[in-house]
């Protein structure tokens, strides 16, 4: 299955861009287009719902920019260091993460490193929270609802957000979340429930990062006593 991200491959192709010539062989992003939903977003957006855990899962990794390693100085599992060294509130394009993630700029530095890039929609919401001040709340109120929890309405959109930056491959640490099968075969064994409800046993997850909302656990666990069906 794919996940909104936009390649394509350029095989051979030498692209003039600005002052130097690159010559590209390997895969590179299709050009990000800016966000007609940016108003949207920015009425709606919660740093710690909607924004840490695109960095968590993508950034702040083992090896990369977490804490400990903090790979260029970057350690990005946090609202002040993130803010401190990459973001200038109300502007993307001065802002050092944001021409990292941008598919448009082509930096040579383009994060993250060696993986596939954001999705779409995580760069929508990461350029309308700096647009709109990258402030630390934001409208957080609850619109989790835990009688909703259909794997297409609550479980994959939960996972892929969260948990996919990580589990985005077979050899990732910890197996693949990326398809039906391998997201029911952690649910079926226990280790989804056990690992985001942090049940002592279990490897706490999302790894680093905040655990999800009693709401959202509350659906998991739904889900998973119904057979974990792909509804
Ligand atoms: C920052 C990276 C990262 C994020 C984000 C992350 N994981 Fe993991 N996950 C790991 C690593 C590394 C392991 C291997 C841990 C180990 O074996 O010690 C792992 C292991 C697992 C395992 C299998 C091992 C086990 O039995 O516990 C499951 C299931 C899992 N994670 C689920 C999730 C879910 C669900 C999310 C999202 C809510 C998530 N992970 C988010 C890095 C991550």
């Amino acid at each position: 299955m794919k996940f909104n991200k936009q390649w394509s491959i350029i095989t051979g192709i030498g692209l003039f861009f600005g002052a130097g010539t690159i010559s590209l062989n390997s895969c590179v992003h299709a050009p990000y287009v800016l966000p007609v939903s940016e108003r949207t977003y920015s009425a709606g957006i919660c740093f710690e719902r909607d924004i840490l855990p695109v960095f968590i899962s993508n950034c702040a990794k083992s090896g990369c920019h977490n804490q400990g390693d903090g790979a260029s100085g970057y350690t990005l599992d946090n609202y002040k260091d993130i803010v401190r060294k990459g973001i200038v509130p109300g502007n993307p394009a001065a802002s050092k993460i944001w021409e990292s993630v941008d598919m448009n700029t082509f930096s040579v530095s383009h994060m993250p490193a060696n993986a596939p890039g954001l999705t779409v929609a995580e760069l929508d919401l990461i350029r309308a929270w700096i647009t709109a001040g990258a402030v630390d709340s934001g409208d957080c109120a609850n619109t989790c609802d835990s009688t909703n929890y259909t794997y297409s309405g609550a479980i994959l959109p939960m996972i892929q957000l969260n948990c996919l930056g990580c589990h985005n491959s077979a050899s990732a640490a910890g197996g693949s979340l990326t398809d039906y099968t391998s997201i029911k075969n952690a649910a079926l064994t226990g280790r989804l429930i056990g690992d985001i409800s942090h049940s002592p046993g279990y490897n706490a997850m999302p790894l680093g990062g905040i655990q999800l909302s009693d709401c959202q656990v509350a659906q998991v666990t739904k889900w998973v006593a119904a057979g974990a069906p792909e509804n």
